[in-house]
């Protein structure tokens, strides 16, 4: 005889508390929405980060976390594109709904359809829960605030300049893979030693952002590809990091260059004149974006994955212990990563 199911979860019991595993009851779905078996939940700065500041998050207790993969095991009412026993990845929508049924870290989570895409059944669930956050914040950065086109999938690796800066964190590897689909030239910033594997993302060029240069060779390599830089997408917002993006942009791009960064202006030197700036967040691909993001997630990433225009990345830490190990995931995160995506595996 099969246990009877349990939501086992990692809960946050008051701002800034440690996590402490609980069993939860297991949430039923809305209108619109589908509950999933977790077999996948993946680490992003956020959790730290929430749990850290005690920002975000004005409810407690609740259950934090953005990616799940596993399977469907209900659907509520209006669902159409999903049905029980699918493979599916998902942005949990915690973050900007506060509703902890709809948080990852715990066995059973709330997605709604509009935020889930489907996995085939050749990737791994471990795979499948380094997209959503990642694409989420790459696309409203991509398509709601730099205004671009939505790609049409033609890889075209001699297009115009674009800058990701951190081209080896989650989100940068999601906008090398994007800008390049999307016919760009990629130039990208990282650690040398991730130099290889950014380039079999798409990447054109990757400079080390420690060097004291890395603007000017930056500006350099784009001209002589002929290639200027218009548009950049600074994936870390850190130190002099959206500094040095704008130094390149102007550099390269000259004036009108638009960027976009992960977080807010990081330093107390002014916005230099001459670069359009906005920030993007995740959250709105699922609120005010939510048709870019039903056509991110039921569309896009399904189909890019198939053809393999879309690979699951950086390369994926497991960190073992299952839901008692969320917190151990979310304390290494803190501490730092160079180019993984720490995820806990739940079977
Ligand atoms: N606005 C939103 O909605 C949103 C959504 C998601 C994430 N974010 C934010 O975006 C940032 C990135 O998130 P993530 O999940 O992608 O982070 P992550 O994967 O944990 O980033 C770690 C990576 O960044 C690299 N890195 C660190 N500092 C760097 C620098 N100054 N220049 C270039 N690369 C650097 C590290 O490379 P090394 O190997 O060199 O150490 C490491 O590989 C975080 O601040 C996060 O909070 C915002």
């Amino acid at each position: 005889m099969s246990a009877k199911p349990e939501n086992l979860a990692a809960v946050i019991e008051e701002p800034k508390a440690r996590l402490k595993t609980i069993v939860r009851p297991i949430p039923s779905p809305g209108e619109g929405e589908i509950v999933v078996h977790n077999h996948a939940i993946a680490a992003n700065p956020v959790d730290w980060k929430i749990q850290d500041f005690g920002i975000i998050i004005n409810k407690y207790p609740t259950v934090l976390g953005s990616d799940v993969c596993g399977i469907v095991t209900e659907i509520g009412p209006e669902v159409t594109k999903f049905k029980v026993g699918d493979r599916v990845a998902g942005f949990a929508g915690v973050i900007y709904n506060k509703d902890p049924d709809h948080g990852a870290w715990q066995t059973y989570t709330i997605l709604r359809e509009v935020a889930t895409m489907r996995v085939p059944g050749s990737l791994s669930f471990v795979d499948g829960a380094t997209f959503p956050m990642a694409f989420a914040t790459t696309a409203v950065a991509f398509f709601a605030k730099l205004g671009l086109p939505r790609p049409d999938n033609v890889l075209n690796p001699y297009g115009p300049g674009f800058l990701v800066w951190g081209g080896s964190s989650s989100v940068g590897t999601a906008g090398i893979q994007l800008a390049r689909n999307m016919g760009f030239r990629v130039f990208t910033t990282a650690n040398p030693k991730h130099r290889d594997y950014l380039m079999s993302l798409g990447a054109s060029e990757v400079v080390d952002y420690r060097d004291p240069h890395v603007v000017v060779t930056l500006i350099g390599l784009a001209s002589a590809a002929g290639t200027p830089i218009q548009y950049g997408f600074d994936a870390i917002t850190e130190g002099n990091s959206s500094l040095n993006c704008c130094k390149t942009l102007l550099g390269s791009g000259k004036k009108g260059g638009k960027l976009v960064l992960s977080n807010d202006w990081p330093t107390d030197d002014p916005k230099p004149e001459g670069i359009e700036i906005s920030q993007t967040m995740a959250a709105l691909a699922a609120l005010s974006e939510v048709k870019l993001g039903t056509w991110l997630f039921n569309d896009y990433l399904p189909m890019s994955i198939e053809r393999k225009t879309i690979r699951p990345a950086p390369m994926v830490e497991i960190v073992d212990g299952g839901i008692e190990a969320a917190q151990k995931a979310l304390d290494k995160l803190q501490a730092g990563v160079s180019g993984t995506k720490l995820v806990v595996k739940l079977d």
